[in-house]
C-alpha cells in the first residue's frame, strides 16, 4: 500500500506475547528493516503507511495506535473530525495519549467502552462516535482471533483467500494472496476471523456481500523490469487505450456504444442540457479537454469545475442536470462529495472511473470504465490518457445521437480514435530524443508550459506531472494567450519554456507566442507534428509528434510531457514514483 503514503510506517502483530509493535519513520523499506533485525511472528495483525494529516511524520505518530494497556492496535485512513472533542473527553476520563493524531482516540474510545461491552459491542459503540472519514481496523489481545473493520467515506476491501482473509484499502495490496474481494460499503462493520467474513450493519443487522473477482493480474502491479512504475505506465498507455476502445469503438462499422446502462443513460439525455464535469488534479485536465471535445464535436452546453470548488460553491442544479464525474481512482473524497451533493439535489451522474467496484462507480447512476489497468506510481499518465479516450468516445457517442455532426468528420473522426493506439506507440518512439532534451535542461529550476485550445489543458498537465515528480522545480501552465497579460515578465535569458505547436486551427497564434517569448530570451522547447518543417526555426529544442485529429492532439502531447518531466526529475534524483508530500488516492478533503 505504500503508494497511498510514505511517510511513515508501522505493524501490530498479536501472538502468545500480546501485542508487538514495530514502527519507522521513513518508506517502508525502514520498516522490512527494522523488523528483519527484531522478527515478530503472530497469524493476525495489522499494518499502515501513513500520509500525514494531524501531526508531522514521527514513530509516535505512525500507525499503529494502542490504547492505555497496549492490548488493541487501531489503524486508521481518513480523518477523524470531532477527535479534539473525544480527545478532551478521555484526558479527562484518565487516559494518557502518546501522538498528535486523530486516530489514537479511536483506540481510547475503544478501550472506554471495552470496560462495558464485549469488544464487537465496544467497536460498533466507537463507530457511532465518530466524525468524519475512516476506514479502520483493530486487533485486541481480548478477541485474539477476530480482526475488526469497518468503512465510512474512506476505501477498504476485504480479500477473501484460501483459509485466510486480510483488509487492505485497494485491490493491489491483495492481488498476490487473491483475486476475490469484497468491496465494502460505508457503515459495514466487518469481522474477519477462522468462521469466515462477517458483515453487518452498525446496528449488528447480517449483510450479504458478494466477493467479486478481479480481473488485474499480479503483473499488472509489478514494475516488470521498468525503473520506476511511472515509466511502466507511460509504456502501457497504448494498450490501456486500445482497453478503452475495446467493444465501444466499431470504426469500420461507424459505431460507438457502450454497456447496456451507460447507454440507456445516455439515451435519457436532454442535450439542451447543462453537463457538468468535475474532477481533481490530472482527472481535472482530462475534464478540460473533455469540455473543448463536447462543445466543439457534440455542441453540448458544458461547464467544468474542480470538485474541491464545486461541492462548496452552493452550484445551480437540477433534476436536468447532468454531471460527469472523472476519476482514476474512484475514491478521491472531493469528487465523491461533489457527486453526493448532484445527486441530492436530483441532478444525473455518469462516471469515468478506472477502479471496479470503487465507492464513485457505486454511487453514480452509470459508469464509463477506462479499463486502463492499476495505476500505481503517484503521477497519473495512462489513467489521463484513457479518460480522454473515454470523454472522446463519449462525445461522438452523443454528437451522433443529437445529429450535430456531418458524416465525412464522424468517420474521419472514428478512425482517428481507432488508430490512436498505434499512434501513442509512435509517439514513444521519441523516448531517446526526449531524454535528451530533458537531460539540457535538467539544472533549469523554473519552466512554462504553454498550449491554446485543446492544448491549453496539456500545458497545465505537462507543468503539474514535471512539479509534482520533481519537487525542485516551480513549472507553470499557461493559456499562450494569457502570456501578455503577466506571466511573460518573468520570461528572462535561458528560461524554459515547453510549448504545445501541434497543427491545428491555432498554430499561427502559437507561434506569434512561441516569437513572443524568444524575443524576451526564453528557450522555447517546441512539441510539435511530425513533418512540420517551417517549425524548426522557431524551437530551440523540438519534440515531434505523430498527426491526429486536432481534438486528439492533447492523447498524444501527453506522451512527451510525461516523458520529458520522467526524465528531468530522474536527472534530479528524484524519488519519481514516491515524491514528497503525495500520496495516490486523496480520501481526505
Ligand atoms: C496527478 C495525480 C492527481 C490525481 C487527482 C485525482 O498526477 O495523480 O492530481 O489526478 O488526485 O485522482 P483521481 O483521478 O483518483 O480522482
Amino acid at each position: 500500500m505504500e503508494y497511498r503514503g510514505y511517510d511513515s510506517a508501522g505493524v501490530a502483530i498479536l501472538n502468545s506475547k500480546g501485542l508487538e509493535v514495530r514502527k519507522r519513520v521513513g518508506k517502508l523499506s525502514a520498516l522490512i528493516e527494522t523488523i528483519r533485525q527484531r522478527p515478530i511472528h503472530g497469524q493476525i495483525g495489522v499494518g499502515h503507511t501513513r500520509w500525514a494529516t494531524h501531526g508531522q511524520p514521527s514513530e509516535i505518530n505512525a500507525h499503529p495506535h494502542t490504547d492505555c494497556t497496549d492490548r488493541l492496535a487501531i489503524v486508521h485512513s481518513g480523518i477523524i473530525e470531532n477527535y479534539a472533542l473525544l480527545k478532551e473527553r478521555l484526558l479527562a476520563g484518565g487516559h494518557t495519549f502518546r501522538s498528535q493524531t486523530d486516530t489514537e482516540v479511536i483506540a481510547h474510545l475503544i478501550e472506554e467502552l471495552a470496560r462495558s461491552y464485549p469488544m464487537r459491542e465496544a467497536f460498533r459503540r466507537a463507530l457511532k462516535e465518530l466524525r468524519g472519514s475512516y476506514a479502520l481496523c483493530l486487533i485486541s489481545a481480548d478477541e485474539p482471533t477476530r480482526l475488526f473493520g469497518a468503512r465510512n467515506g474512506s476505501p477498504l476491501i476485504v480479500g477473501v483467500g484460501k483459509r485466510e482473509a486480510l483488509f487492505a484499502s485497494d485491490v493491489p495490496a491483495v492481488l498476490e494472496r487473491t483475486r476475490r474481494v469484497v468491496y465494502l460499503q460505508d457503515h459495514d462493520v466487518v469481522e474477519l476471523s477462522a468462521d469466515g467474513v462477517r458483515i453487518t450493519t452498525m446496528e449488528g443487522k447480517a449483510i450479504r456481500r458478494a466477493p467479486t473477482r478481479i480481473s488485474w493480474s499480479l503483473a499488472a502491479a509489478r514494475k516488470g523490469g521498468y525503473p520506476h512504475y511511472m515509466l511502466k505506465e507511460i509504456h502501457e498507455q497504448p494498450a490501456a487505450i486500445a482497453h478503452t476502445l475495446t467493444n465501444r469503438l466499431d470504426a469500420a462499422k461507424g459505431h460507438v456504444t457502450f454497456d447496456r446502462r451507460t447507454n440507456a443513460f445516455l439515451d435519457r439525455l436532454d442535450l439542451r442540457e447543462q453537463l457538468v464535469l468535475i474532477a481533481c488534479g490530472t482527472a481535472y485536465h482530462a475534464a478540460l479537454v473533455g469540455e473543448y471535445m463536447l462543445e466543439e464535436v457534440a455542441r453540448l452546453p458544458v461547464d467544468v469545475d474542480l470538485a474541491s470548488e464545486f461541492r462548496y460553491r452552493g452550484p445551480l442544479l437540477n433534476r436536468s442536470t447532468t454531471i460527469i464525474a472523472i476519476t482514476q481512482s474512484g475514491e478521491t473524497a472531493d469528487t465523491l462529495a461533489g457527486i453526493r451533493l448532484a445527486k441530492e439535489q436530483g441532478a444525473k451522474v455518469l462516471a469515468i472511473c478506472n477502479v471496479v467496484g470503487s465507492s464513485i462507480a457505486r454511487e453514480a447512476d452509470a459508469v464509463l470504465y477506462t479499463h486502463a489497468g492499476p495505476e500505481i506510481a503517484v503521477a497519473s499518465t495512462k489513467a489521463y490518457t484513457s479518460q480522454l479516450t473515454a470523454l472522446a468516445l463519449l462525445t461522438l457517442y452523443l454528437a451522433k445521437r443529437g445529429r450535430r455532426i456531418p458524416a465525412a468528420q464522424w468517420h474521419r473522426l472514428l478512425e482517428g480514435l481507432a488508430r490512436l493506439p498505434k499512434t501513442l506507440e509512435r509517439a514513444l518512439a521519441s523516448e531517446a530524443a526526449i531524454k535528451v532534451v530533458a537531460s539540457k535542461y535538467a539544472a533549469a529550476r523554473n519552466f512554462y508550459y504553454l498550449g491554446r485550445r485543446y492544448n491549453y489543458p496539456s500545458a497545465l498537465e505537462g507543468a503539474l506531472k514535471l512539479k509534482e515528480i520533481c519537487p525542485l522545480i516551480h513549472a507553470e501552465g499557461y493559456a499562450a494567450g494569457e502570456m501578455k497579460h503577466g506571466p511573460i515578465s518573468l520570461i528572462r535569458k535561458g528560461w524554459p519554456v515547453v510549448v504545445l505547436a501541434p497543427q491545428s486551427s491555432v498554430y499561427e497564434k502559437v507561434i506569434s507566442n512561441i516569437e513572443e517569448v524568444r524575443a524576451r530570451s526564453g528557450e522555447c522547447v517546441v512539441i510539435a507534428s511530425e513533418g512540420d518543417a517551417a517549425i524548426k526555426r522557431y524551437a530551440d529544442h523540438l519534440i515531434t509528434i505523430p498527426k491526429t485529429e486536432e481534438c486528439f492532439s492533447p492523447i498524444v502531447a501527453a506522451v512527451p510531457l510525461q516523458l520529458f518531466a520522467y526524465y528531468v526529475a530522474d536527472a534530479n534524483g528524484c524519488d519519481i514514483d514516491q515524491p514528497p508530500n503525495l500520496a495516490k488516492s486523496v480520501t481526505v478533503e
